[in-house]
């Protein structure tokens, strides 16, 4: 079943398994040609206008970073009619400014992930597209997400490079140290294929990256706690349906 009237689609991350405030929610299970989406996609009112909601990782996050499915996730709610998405991704911070509780808006990535299913062109008699991807996120949506920070009183980074990386185990400090070089910021282990699939569908992507821990060798700690990731993720993650409500009036 499609339906055009999604305003926005959301996928939540780690720490974020549902949408709250969304308002009287429907629960779709969407038959993918690319298997099953990690869960059903949740559409509901939120802001006055209507809001899909779907865990990347399963609404009790089972699904680690490399096995989600990607394609699905995407296809579905291309299907149910969303044009607009936002991806909200756990990270860690490599710059300075980028430590624990930021939020940014990132503007170019580096792919490190393998082994993942990275395109709508890889099934027989598909069409074969090869998307610029020069800017991989959508630059008006970026720029919505900048104000609608701005407009709930939170600070949000503009730009920076998110390093994707496999997962699920966090990053040595040789690697962080090598993603530095390379120019990255920030690092996650879900930001791609996503991205790349957004574009291949044609839809507008933008990603609202949560950051988590300063990345291996970045802050002062020898070793990074799981415990204070999701401490720290849960006070970003509860800035961000502010950010959506603002997004959802401009
Ligand atoms: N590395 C990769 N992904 C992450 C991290 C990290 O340090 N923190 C949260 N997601």
């Amino acid at each position: 079943m499609s339906n055009p009237q999604i305003d926005l689609a959301v996928i939540g991350g780690s720490g974020l398994y549902d949408f709250p405030g969304l308002q009287n929610a429907s629960r779709h299970a969407v038959d993918t040609p690319y298997g099953p989406a990690s869960g059903k996609v949740v559409v509901g009112d939120f802001a006055g206008r209507r809001v899909a909601f779907l865990a990347r990782h399963g609404e009790s996050h089972s699904l680690p970073p490399h096995r989600v499915n990607y394609r699905a996730n995407l296809w579905a709610l291309h299907h149910l009619g969303a044009r607009k998405v936002v991806g909200v991704n756990a990270v860690g911070g490599i710059r300075a400014d980028m430590g624990p509780r930021a939020i940014v808006v990132p503007d170019q990535v580096i792919d490190y992930t393998h082994g993942r299913a990275t395109s709508f062109c890889d099934v027989d008699g598909a069409e074969v597209r090869h998307i610029d991807f020069s800017e991989p996120y959508t630059g008006s949506l970026r720029q919505e997400l900048l104000a609608a920070a701005r407009h709930a009183g939170v600070a949000a980074i503009d730009g920076g490079c998110y390093g994707a990386t496999q997962g699920p185990r966090l990053e040595t400090r040789a690697e962080i140290a090598r993603m530095r070089r390379d120019g990255c910021d920030l690092v996650g282990m879900t930001g791609m294929p996503e991205a790349a699939l957004a574009r291949e569908l044609d839809l507008a992507y933008a990603c609202l990256a949560l950051v988590a821990n300063f990345a291996a060798g970045c802050g002062d700690e020898a070793e990074i706690s799981i415990e204070e990731i999701f401490a720290h993720l849960a006070a970003a993650t509860a800035r961000v349906p502010p950010i959506v409500a603002g997004l959802l009036k401009s």
